[in-house]
């Protein structure tokens, strides 16, 4: 695998298309977008307007119909099924809209999870998790399973799972979609934190207001095309 510049990522000529005939859908028309490393960018658009999509793409978790993808210096369409698992599993932090936890592991197991791949010190693993957990607040609730935790608690062992290996790119879809505002700006702090402490670079895709207020950058998507790049802060 080759390093290389590219930032965090870059996007060029990006088409993403989903079905055949007359079910095919154009979700990403020509994306054109470069990331920087260690950025904060928010992805905004009405809802079908391809910013999963994107995010997914961003993820390795689905490749590109046409176009290039260099993630993290790497050209994701050079790399075999193998070497792309082994990018995403072990450089990139998720945090779906779905939150996907597991229902029946606790949340500090929902935590250590994705060290497995990477951590091969099974103590090392366990204090990483409780370190994740205690930072989103939630070393009081280790033991508890998904289902007995709030929308927003959950939320934060999603984040904190995101985190946990310490990867150089976080995507979030909607993280702070069904929180209340004050658990949503705790979040986004979280999140702002470990941008600045460790250099991560987020990229996220929301409406909340308060996480578009605090970004970077943001980037507006409309049927699958790039409006335009502003700043955030503005
Ligand atoms: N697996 C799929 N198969 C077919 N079409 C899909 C698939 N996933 C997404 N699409 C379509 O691609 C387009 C973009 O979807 P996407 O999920 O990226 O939108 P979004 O901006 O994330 O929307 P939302 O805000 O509702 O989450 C939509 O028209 C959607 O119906
Ligand atoms: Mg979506």
């Amino acid at each position: 695998m080759s390093e290389d510049t590219g930032g965090a990522a870059r996007l060029r000529g990006v088409v993403k298309d989903y079905g055949r005939g007359a079910a095919a859908v154009q979700a990403l028309r020509g994306i054109d977008l470069d990331i920087e490393p260690g950025s904060f960018t928010v992805v905004r658009g009405r809802s079908g307007s391809g910013k999963s999509t994107l995010l997914n793409l961003l993820g390795c978790i689905d490749t590109a119909s046409a176009g290039t993808v260099r993630i993290l210096g790497e050209d994701t369409a050079a790399l075999d099924d193998a070497q792309r698992t082994r990018l995403r599993a072990t450089r990139i932090g998720f945090v779906f809209q779905s939150f996907s936890l597991v229902p029946v592991l606790s949340a500090l197991e929902n935590v250590e999870y994705p060290l497995q791949l990477c951590e091969p010190d099974a103590r090392m693993r366990r204090e990483r998790a409780r370190a994740a957990l205690a930072a989103v607040g939630l070393a009081d609730q280790a033991q508890r399973r998904p289902g007995e935790l709030s929308g927003g608690q959950r939320q934060r062992v999603a984040v904190a799972r995101a985190l946990v290996k310490q990867p150089a790119l976080v995507l979030a879809d909607e993280p702070t979609a069904n929180l209340d505002s004050g658990t949503g700006a705790a979040l986004i702090a979280l999140m702002r934190r470990m941008q600045r402490d460790s250099g991560t670079t987020f990229v996220l895709s929301s409406h909340d207001p308060q996480l578009i207020a605090d970004a970077d950058r943001c980037v507006d998507l409309a049927d699958g095309c790039l409006q335009h790049a502003a700043g955030g802060r503005a």
